[in-house]
C-alpha cells in the first residue's frame, strides 16, 4: 500500500522536544494515511502522550514540522488544529464530571456552530454508540471508567474529524470494555475515520491497527505493518511479556 504515504492526514517530521532541560522526541517522524489505524507503541516515559500534545498544539516543537492533510500546523492554536480535522480522546478520558453526558457530547462541536449539523451528527453519533444515549442526562462523573471512554469517543465524533488521536484508550478497563473500546475504535475507522492511538498493551493495540512505531526514550525504534510486528521477536520481548510468559 503505497497510497497511505502519499498524501497522510497526519505528519511528525523529525520533531525535536523539550521540557526544559529534558529532551522528549529526538527526530521523531512519522505518518497516519487517510483511513488508516496507526498505534503508537511504547513503555513508560517513551514520549507516546507528548507526541499526542505535539499533535495538538499543546507542546510546541524545538524542531521538525508536525502537517494535518498537508497543512503545517506548528503556527496554529489547538482549536485551529482540530478544525483542520483533529478529534481527541485524551488520556484518562478527561470528562468534565459535573456535565450531564450530553453537554459533554456538545463540547465535542464547540468549533461548530450549525445547530441543525450539530443535532444530525449527535443522532449519527449516537447510533455508533446507543448505550451512550440512554444515558444523555446522566452525569458523566458518575459512569463507569467503560462508560465514560464511550463518552469521551463519542464526544470526539462530534467535532467530524478525519483523525482521530486517542492516548491509551483502554487503559485501566475490564478485560470485557477493553473488547469493546476496540471494536469502537473498528467501526469509527469503518467510517473512514483515520485513528491514531497510543498503547502500552502493544497485542491488544496491533490487533486492530494497520501499522505501528515502537518509541524508546523518544525515539523510534522500530515500525512496520501490525501483522508483522505482532511476531517480531523484538516486540515480542520487550511489550508482549514474551520473557515473563515464557
Ligand atoms: N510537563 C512536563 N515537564 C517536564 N517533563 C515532562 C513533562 N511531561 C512529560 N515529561 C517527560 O517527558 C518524557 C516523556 O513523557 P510522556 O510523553 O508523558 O511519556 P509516555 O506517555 O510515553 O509515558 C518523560 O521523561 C517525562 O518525564
Ligand atoms: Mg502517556
Amino acid at each position: 500500500m503505497t497510497n497511505t504515504t502519499d498524501n497522510p492526514i497526519l505528519e511528525l517530521d523529525a520533531i525535536d522536544t523539550f521540557y526544559g532541560p529534558v529532551q522528549a522526541h529526538f527526530g521523531l517522524s512519522l505518518h497516519v494515511g487517510k483511513g488508516e489505524i496507526v498505534s503508537l507503541l511504547g513503555g513508560n516515559a517513551s514520549g507516546k502522550s507528548t507526541t499526542m500534545k505535539i499533535i495538538l498544539g499543546l507542546v510546541k516543537p524545538a524542531a521538525g514540522d508536525v502537517r494535518v492533510d498537508g497543512v503545517s500546523t506548528l503556527k496554529l492554536k489547538t482549536p485551529e488544529i482540530v478544525r483542520l480535522g483533529v478529534g481527541t480522546v485524551p488520556e484518562a478520558r478527561r470528562l468534565f464530571g459535573a456535565m450531564s453526558v450530553r453537554e459533554n457530547l456538545l463540547m465535542g462541536a464547540f468549533i461548530r456552530n450549525d445547530k441543525d449539523g450539530i443535532a444530525a451528527d449527535l443522532e449519527r453519533v449516537l447510533t455508533l454508540f446507543p448505550r451512550v444515549g440512554q444515558r444523555l442526562n446522566q452525569q458523566a462523573g458518575t459512569l463507569s471508567g467503560g462508560e465514560q471512554q464511550m463518552v469521551a469517543m463519542a464526544r470526539a465524533l462530534m467535532g467530524r474529524p478525519r483523525v482521530v488521536i486517542m492516548d491509551e484508550p483502554t487503559m485501566g478497563l475490564s478485560p470485557l470494555w477493553v473488547e469493546r473500546v476496540l471494536e469502537l475504535i473498528r467501526d469509527i475507522n469503518g467510517q473512514g475515520v483515520a485513528i491514531f492511538m497510543v498503547e502500552q498493551n502493544a497485542s491488544l493495540a496491533l490487533q486492530i491497527a494497520h501499522r505501528g512505531y515502537v518509541l524508546q526514550t523518544g525515539r523510534i525504534v522500530l515500525e512496520g505493518k501490525a501483522a508483522d510486528l505482532l511476531v517480531d521477536t523484538r516486540i515480542r520481548d520487550a511489550y508482549l511479556g514474551g520473557a515473563e510468559a515464557a
